[in-house]
């Protein structure tokens, strides 16, 4: 894991400089890893692909998307300025082989005017369709040799189902080894979700309750208020399943469930997460209706605004079969497990952004309590907060003050901003910091890509083939069909109410009907 180290001189190379994610994502962390002096001094971005824009105007443009994106808001002039003079850019076809004659031409120099050998990160930022070419190119131009100092980064979607991420890795391992390969999932750059590896293996207090005696049931949501925003191209491709729930919840998924690694060697814990993945158990394609149900929303309000439903956004089919949501329940077939539920949810337009885990324990084996005492009770509840919120809460039951006995939930609370005071990093400069250091712990190996796949291809597989009939099935700025709800209840559950805030009102609400329940009680 990820120590305190600068990196070695680096040349972060960029294919698709002048496309979104180097706006929105890359060039916003990169200034923000550059403002907090983690950048080595020899350092150059050089940003390649089919430039619109001249270089000043590219310059203006990235600052711009620093100014919007950025944690830290807008730029200021000097070292904005400081910042820009370790750019560069050339604007050059990428299935061109003179951009990558180009590359090494350019790369070789900046070690003969450095005096060193540098790193290079080669970071894909362009439509997946390009990453053979990229890859094999580079490899003409020998560029993928250094095993040690020469890196590419993948991002996601990493293929489209099973077969085309397993040809992707094969792509990726005829020109790199493993070690120099990084598959980005932002949301293991968050700081909440590497905070459950602390949470499970820094604490002696919870891991003797973490499993099947002690847990009824698991929930993860990840619910976003936006829409498919301007992606309707590639959504219409994707879909909740595809989008989310084969990378996000099922990352977060393994940190819940993983076994303690010896160490936080890359691959120990990567091992640790592939267990998981392994162990999940294969949904049968004729039970995909018990497991996995599909929404999409249709017209509604988000903040009271009138919002169009998904086949009424750009470059959507008017009668589009894509799912914005997606909720799965999976079992993990092993000894902690055995018989706990995994519940994940994952939606657009939805009421509340909120991602969260929620860890239900189960009831006490016996209650001891005369009836009227236990009327609020409820089991222990261990919530992950992970955004917006972030923080940890237990929920467990104290006595509620008065002369008899009542007992009522109380929480206590853990809020990063309240604890630490600092303004955490963006997902993204976590993960580009670890991708020069060379440290892959947060990154997907290309089995976990694939075992990740394979859990949802029975579903995938069955959603493509039978059209949904009932679509769209819920309002934008609900909490999604009902279909949803039926999925958990079958197993006699539901959905828990996400959020510190609900949390806080349900027990606000407790407080409310005990005060005259305790005035009549014996
Ligand atoms: C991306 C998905 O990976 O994650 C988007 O492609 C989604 O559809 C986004 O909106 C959510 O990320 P975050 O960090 O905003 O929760």
């Amino acid at each position: 894991m990820t120590t305190a180290a600068t990196p070695e001189p680096t040349v972060f190379v960029i294919f698709g400089a002048a496309g979104d994610l180097a706006w929105r994502k890359l060039i916003p962390a990169l200034h923000n890893l550059f403002l907090d002096r983690w950048l080595p001094e020899k350092f150059l971005i050089l940003g390649l692909g089919h430039q619109r824009l001249e270089d000043a105007e590219l310059r203006q443009h990235l600052r711009r998307g620093v100014d919007q994106f950025s944690r830290r808001g807008k730029t200021e002039d000097g070292p904005w300025a400081s910042f820009a003079s370790h750019l560069s850019f050339g604007s050059s076809e990428l299935d061109d082989p003179r951009t990558y004659a180009y590359l090494a031409k350019q790369l070789a120099a900046l070690d003969k005017e450095w005096n060193t050998r540098a790193q290079h990160v080669f970071y894909l930022a362009m439509p997946p369709g390009m990453t053979g070419t990229v890859t094999r190119e580079l490899a003409k131009v020998r560029l993928h040799q250094d095993r040690k100092r020469s890196r590419i980064v993948v991002e996601k979607p990493f293929g489209q189902d099973l077969a085309s991420a397993r040809e992707l890795n094969q792509t990726l391992a005829a020109s790199f080894e493993e070690p120099q390969i990084f598959r980005i999932d932002h949301y293991l750059g968050k700081e909440t979700v590497q905070n459950i590896l602390a949470f499970r293996f820094a604490n002696t207090l919870f891991e003797p309750v973490w499993n099947r005696r002690y847990i009824d049931n698991v929930q993860i949501t990840v619910a976003e208020q936006v829409g498919v925003e301007n992606r309707g191209h590639y959504y219409e491709k994707a879909g909740a399943l595809r989008d989310m729930i084969q990378n996000h919840l099922l990352q977060i998924l393994c940190l819940i469930a993983m076994e303690p690694p010896i160490s936080f060697e890359a691959d120990e814990v990567r091992n640790k997460k592939v267990d998981v993945l392994r162990a999940l158990r294969p949904i049968l394609p004729e039970e995909v209706h018990r497991f996995a149900v599909r929404g999409q929303y249709g017209e509604g309000k988000i903040d009271a605004q009138e919002v169009p439903g998904y086949r009424g956004e750009t470059n959507v089919a008017p009668d589009s079969p894509i799912e914005t949501y997606a909720a799965v329940k999976l079992l993990v077939d092993n000894w902690r497990w055995q018989g706990v539920p995994f519940y994940l949810r994952t939606g657009k337009r939805m009421q509340t952004r909120i991602s969260e885990v929620s860890i239900q324990f189960r009831p006490v084996p016996h209650q001891s309590f005369p009836a009227a005492a236990v009327m609020d009770w409820r089991p222990n509840r261990l919530i992950i907060a992970i955004q917006p919120e972030e923080g940890i809460l237990l929920r467990f039951e104290a006595k509620y003050p008065g002369p008899s006995m009542r007992l009522a939930p109380v929480i206590m609370q853990f809020y990063y901003k309240e604890a630490f005071r600092t303004t955490p990093p963006q997902a993204y400069e976590t993960l580009l910091l670890d991708v020069m250091r060379g440290d892959a712990t947060l990154f997907m190996r290309a089995d976990q890509a694939e075992a990740a796949w394979e859990a949802i291809t029975p579903v995938l597989e069955t959603w493509e083939e039978v059209r949904p009939t009932d679509f769209p099935n819920y309002q934008a700025g609900t909490w999604g069909p009902e279909s949803a709800d039926a999925l958990i209840a079958q197993d006699g559950r539901s959905w828990v109410m996400p959020t510190f805030l609900q949390c806080q009102e349900e027990l606000a609400t407790c407080r409310v009907t005990m005060a005259p329940a305790s005035k009549s009680a014996p």
